[in-house]
């Protein structure tokens, strides 16, 4: 549609130089004002004149109305004039002699091609260890994927970072409480929920003393033996103690299974898991720069980046007893990537609550003087709760990403029992599709945008969802099985449902430019719905196999497998699978 776009608008550059000279109308003047009309009944695209008004000193409809006479683009197959609006019909018979061909020819149709040479690092996911995996992770798990997926898409060369939140003082009390009460056999059965356990038990029994020393003193300070404690284990694993060191290696990799158990059922795999812990040594280079910079200020005892004059708190650097903190690390992290990736563009996916976190520390880099800060780009997203409750991480009282999965995985399984008796292939599909309903849907609002997860909403196939997504990827697959070989255009007259379908598929990459403009996967699954509308509506009116007219019965089975080409692409992008049959 790009192309077809681009002569419109130099045909009534043309146009508008012939019979408003002196006016000077530029091609961009246009390009930015061409539409996608909202009622399909006024044409494919259109041009409204009402801004161009004060230009030209003429009422819009007297513009539209003299833009139009004797007009012609070629693919366009009429042009009117209607209230101010100049619209095109665009001539679906001629777009697909054009584009089928491309589809099918060019495994990159869509790609903007805008990365080549380009690296891009992003970091996503990112799990605390030992804290649970929980469905607000799952936000920047298929965004962070999605964005990694259609940077890949555009030729860039792409680096996903697992950012583990694998230190911190987290891991003095889980050492402190696996002491305890904890034993090996039961954290190798029961994995990464037995670390949780044990991680609740204490932050609640340390909750428990101070609450109990303040009942005693209401004047004093809260106070907790087990805190102290775990304050000490924690300054032995910084001190390298073997022991020590030895458990946090073994909760971090009973951790890391656990999710590789998830990513798995994601299809996502991670080029580097390099976490927190990872940048223990890299920091005081970076907090040494700082302080020579005279960027440090001490207050109350804590190190900060005054940030007042950007209207943001304090960069938080070191702590009053010199520890480092969140900020600290990013920005040596930062520099380490920069450093070995030289990236162009690097991606952080998280929740907005995190949104002044990065907001801070992107200054300070720029602070710093390092003159890639302008590469740093946060990608928030909104909260999530599921059947309207929200998320109480505190108490341990959370939905975990995989008992998610697996219920809408076991509840898709029940329903394709009946078709497929096999019980692995069986399983085999309700994996592809519980997992695809859940990333759909997420994947459905702007990412701005709070949900409320619905899981009927999300696994019923009559709706716009996942299921239904991939059953109409799937009839495209039934189709050409049944008629194998290539296919192609025959130039014969196209019918409205059939030019309907074709114009869907010509808007992919301008979709694939917004998405990745505006890094938002949701565009993408809004496109598909578009597309399976489009297709699933030709489908219906358009019989393929029993067609009886040879060339109609080839024109509408290269449509299909142009469709399948298309959607499957988008699909994937999302980081959806693509079952042949449902
Ligand atoms: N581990 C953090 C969390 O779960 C997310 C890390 C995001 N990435 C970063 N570079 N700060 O909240």
């Amino acid at each position: 549609m790009q192309k077809l776009k681009q002569q419109i608008t130099e045909a009534i550059v043309a146009s508008a130089a012939r019979k408003f000279p002196g006016a000077a109308l530029g091609a961009s003047d246009i390009a930015a004002n061409l539409e996608y009309p909202p009622d399909p009944a006024m044409g494919d695209l259109a041009l409204p004149c009402f801004r161009l008004s004060k230009v030209l000193r003429r009422s819009p409809k007297e513009i539209a109305e003299t833009l139009a006479a004797d007009l012609s683009v070629p693919g366009v197959a009429d042009i009117g004039a209607v209230n101010g609006y100049l619209n095109f019909r665009i001539d679906g018979t001629a777009l697909a002699a054009r584009l089928v061909p491309e589809i099918m020819k060019n495994d990159s149709y869509g790609s903007p091609m805008c990365g080549t040479g380009k690296t891009v690092v992003l970091d996503y996911s990112s799990p605390n260890v030992a804290k649970p995996f929980h469905i607000g992770h799952l936000g920047t798990t298929v965004i962070g994927h999605s964005l990694k997926l259609l940077h890949e898409f555009a030729g860039y060369h792409c680096v996903g970072i697992n950012y583990l939140g694998d230190w911190g003082t987290q891991f003095g009390k889980l050492i402190v409480a696996y002491k305890m009460w904890g034993n090996q056999e039961e954290v190798e059965a029961g994995g990464v929920d037995a670390l949780v356990a044990l991680y609740v038990r204490i932050n609640n029994e340390i909750k428990a003393e101070e609450d109990a020393s303040l009942a005693k003193n209401p004047e004093g300070k809260k106070s907790s033996h087990l805190a102290d404690l775990a304050r000490a284990e924690f300054r032995k694993l910084e001190e390298h103690d073997e022991e020590n060191i030895a458990l946090w290696k073994w909760f971090v990799s009973v951790s890391l299974k656990e999710y590789e158990k998830t990513y798995r059922l994601l299809n996502i795999t991670f080029d580097s898991y390099k976490g927190e812990s990872f940048y223990t040594d890299k920091m005081p280079a970076e907090v040494e720069k700082l302080r020579n910079m005279g960027l440090l200020t001490v207050d109350d005892g804590a190190s900060i980046v005054d940030l007042s004059k950007w209207n943001m708190p304090p960069c938080l650097i070191l702590k009053r007893d010199g520890s480092t903190l969140y900020p600290t690390r990013d920005i040596a992290a930062a520099v380490y990537r920069q450093n070995t990736y030289h990236f162009d563009k690097a991606i952080y996916v998280t929740s907005a609550a995190q949104s002044l976190h990065f907001a801070q520390w992107f200054k300070v880099v720029e602070l710093m003087g390092y003159d890639w800060y302008d590469r740093l780009v946060h990608v928030p997203y909104g909260t999530v709760s599921i059947n309207g409750m929200k998320l109480a991480t505190r108490t341990g009282n959370v939905i975990l990403l995989k008992d998610i999965f697996a219920e809408a995985i076991s509840r898709v399984e029940e329903i394709a029992k009946e078709k497929h008796p096999d019980p692995a292939e069986c399983h085999a599909i309700a994996e592809k599709v519980g997992v695809g309903a859940i990333i759909f849907y997420y994947l459905s609002n702007n990412r701005m945008r709070d949900i409320n997860f619905m899981m009927e909403d999300a696994l019923t196939f009559d709706g716009n969802t996942g299921p239904y997504a991939q059953y109409t990827y799937a009839r495209t697959c039934s189709v050409l099985e049944k008629a194998p070989g290539d296919h192609a255009m025959t130039g014969a007259p196209l019918s409205p449902k059939e030019s309907d379908l074709v114009k869907t598929l010509a808007i992919f990459p301008e979709k694939i430019e917004a998405a990745l403009a505006d890094y938002e996967p949701s565009v993408v699954t809004r496109y598909i719905l578009d597309l399976c509308a489009a297709y699933n509506g030709f489908y219906h009116d358009c019989p393929i196999l029993t067609s009886e007219n040879a060339e109609e019965r080839e024109n509408r089975l290269a449509l299909t497998a142009a469709t399948r080409r298309v959607l499957g692409r988008a699909l994937h992008l999302i980081c959806m699978q693509t079952p042949e049959k449902i």
